[in-house]
């Protein structure tokens, strides 16, 4: 049996999962976030600890296995969160989160002294406020005291992976969205750190994801009441995880995910990145690499519809108005920056609109235009993957939109391919444990658990007409972000 474990923005979930993928046990715990002012999003990463160890306990309480059965444990961990701890092991200040925006200055900053192309080459990505590079120079600025006690720098899940073996490690796929990795050769960049003024011991081994890096430590055994040894693996970043959870680990196929985020994501055999950075390029958790493309808001803007403006109606109700709507919903665009946006355009200021609206228009209209901008905004990243090379055979969508039967349609017309759902949607928390399973070294790869336990379980067939209309509402779509951007810069200063 293997331990799962998905450190999210607002819970820690954790599964136990036996070898043929039966989920015998789950537990959660919560934890909150903090937004100190503007811009700003912080944790505690006590909470996230202690959250951990009581959902840990409990799901050992809660098996109805032997507890002796427990081979491994694997995490999945929101990314790019800055951990610092001073030479006591004492965390110096919360974290601040993948979600945190204050620091456009830091990556002007960064950008500045590379130049742009160099970064590309250093580091495969882009500076964006949302890595941790920029985190680490926004505490030497604006914290100099705290910075200069800083023993030792982490992402979330591997504080956590710190806490369980007492081994301070990362993995290639986590630490990629750090902007301090050579993404290509998967070692840290040198040039990176010494800018920054930080010593490469402050930063953790780097491992493959399916790595063992050590055993659960004996207190922890103790308290939790468990005799035999526990393997833990490096583990992944959210999004590498969840590709492994969805079997997204061969070339060909690609990850959707409708969630609050939207995420187009690639695995590739060869290291591949776009001139200008626009997806990120980074490790996969299977020893090769993959590109993804990050929306800030997807299932989110669908959220904001039913639960903000349309309160007294029933989230079913409005999803069924707007199937007896036509394709393109008469003319009626939804640009889904509700958030700002991250790809293609990383631009904190872009904001939401409905751009056509007519007398003729109704809520359905909108609701189903909202579906299709976000999956026009999702287009945007396929399109610079399929720029890229990236072979397109399958495309796998999960998150909580991904059970809209009218989305998921939407999706393959917009898309123009089939679109599958498969037999789990237990994401990262599932690709934790396999990670953990192959970290065991009963399966000498990832690629082979996957196969074993992930399946497609249904299959929706773009159809062509509906190919025929998205196809030039999505040429109208790609031109608006150009056409607003000033206008979206001077609202934000208002
Ligand atoms: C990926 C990203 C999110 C966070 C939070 O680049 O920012 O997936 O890891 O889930």
């Amino acid at each position: 049996m293997f331990l799962g474990i998905d450190l999210g923005t607002s819970s820690v979930k954790l599964i136990a999962v036996d070898e043929n993928g039966r989920i015998l046990g789950e537990s959660v715990r919560d934890y909150p976030i903090y937004y100190p002012q503007l811009n700003y999003a912080e944790q505690n990463p006590e909470d996230w600890w202690s959250a951990t160890k009581e959902a840990l306990k409990e799901i050992v309480d809660k098996i109805d296995v032997e507890v002796d059965e427990i081979e491994s444990i694997g995490l999945s961990g929101q990314m790019h969160g800055l951990v610092i701890l001073d030479e006591n092991d004492k965390v110096l200040r919360p974290a601040l989160l993948w979600c945190d925006q204050r620091t456009q200055e830091e990556c002007d900053e960064i950008t500045e002294h590379f130049g742009k192309d160099k970064l590309r080459d250093l580091t495969a990505n882009k500076a964006l406020t949302g890595f941790t590079a920029p985190k680490i120079l926004w505490v030497k600025k604006n914290e100099p005291e705290i910075f200069n006690k800083i023993n030792k720098i982490m992402l979330p899940k591997d504080y956590i992976n710190y806490k369980l073996t007492g081994n301070f490690s990362t993995d290639v796929s986590d630490a990629s969205g750090m902007l301090l990795v050579d993404v290509k050769n998967r070692t840290w960049s040198k040039e990176v750190l010494d800018f920054l003024s930080i010593k490469e011991e402050m930063l953790p081994k780097l491992y493959e994801s399916s790595d063992s890096v050590g055993n659960l430590k004996d207190d922890l055994k103790k308290e939790i009441g468990i005799t035999s040894d526990i393997v833990v693996a490096a583990g992944a970043g959210d999004q590498a995880a969840g590709a492994v959870g969805t079997g997204v680990v061969e070339e060909g196929t690609i990850s959707v995910a409708l969630g609050t985020s939207g995420v187009v994501f690639a695995a590739h055999d060869k290291f591949a990145v776009d001139d200008e950075a626009r997806v990120h390029s980074f490790c996969h958790a299977n020893n090769k690499y993959h590109s993804m493309g990050v929306m800030l808001s997807a299932a989110s803007c669908l959220k904001w519809w039913v639960e903000e403006v349309n309160k007294n109606i029933s989230f079913d109700e409005l999803l069924k108005e707007a199937t007896k709507i036509e394709p393109g919903s008469n003319g009626l665009i939804f640009l889904p920056y509700l958030m700002g946006e991250r790809t293609p355009y990383p631009d904190p200021d872009a904001r939401g609109c409905f751009i056509g609206l007519t007398i003729t228009h109704t809520r359905a209209h909108m609701t189903r235009a909202i579906l299709e901008g976000v999956s026009f905004g999702l287009r945007d990243s396929l399109e610079i993957l399929k720029e890229l090379g990236v072979p397109i055979k399958e495309v796998r969508v999960s998150g909580g939109g991904a059970k809209s039967d009218l989305w998921r349609q939407i999706l393959a017309d917009i898309f123009d391919c089939n679109i599958n759902t498969i037999n789990t949607n237990q994401g990262p928390a599932l690709g934790g444990a396999i990670l953990g399973c192959v970290a065991t070294g009963k399966y000498d790869t990832v690629e082979q658990v996957c196969k074993k336990l992930i399946k497609v379980t249904n299959t929706i067939k773009p159809i062509k007409e509906n190919v025929k209309q998205y196809n030039k509402t999505y040429e109208i779509y790609h031109e608006l972000y150009s056409t607003l951007k000033n206008t979206f810069n001077k609202l934000s200063k208002i």
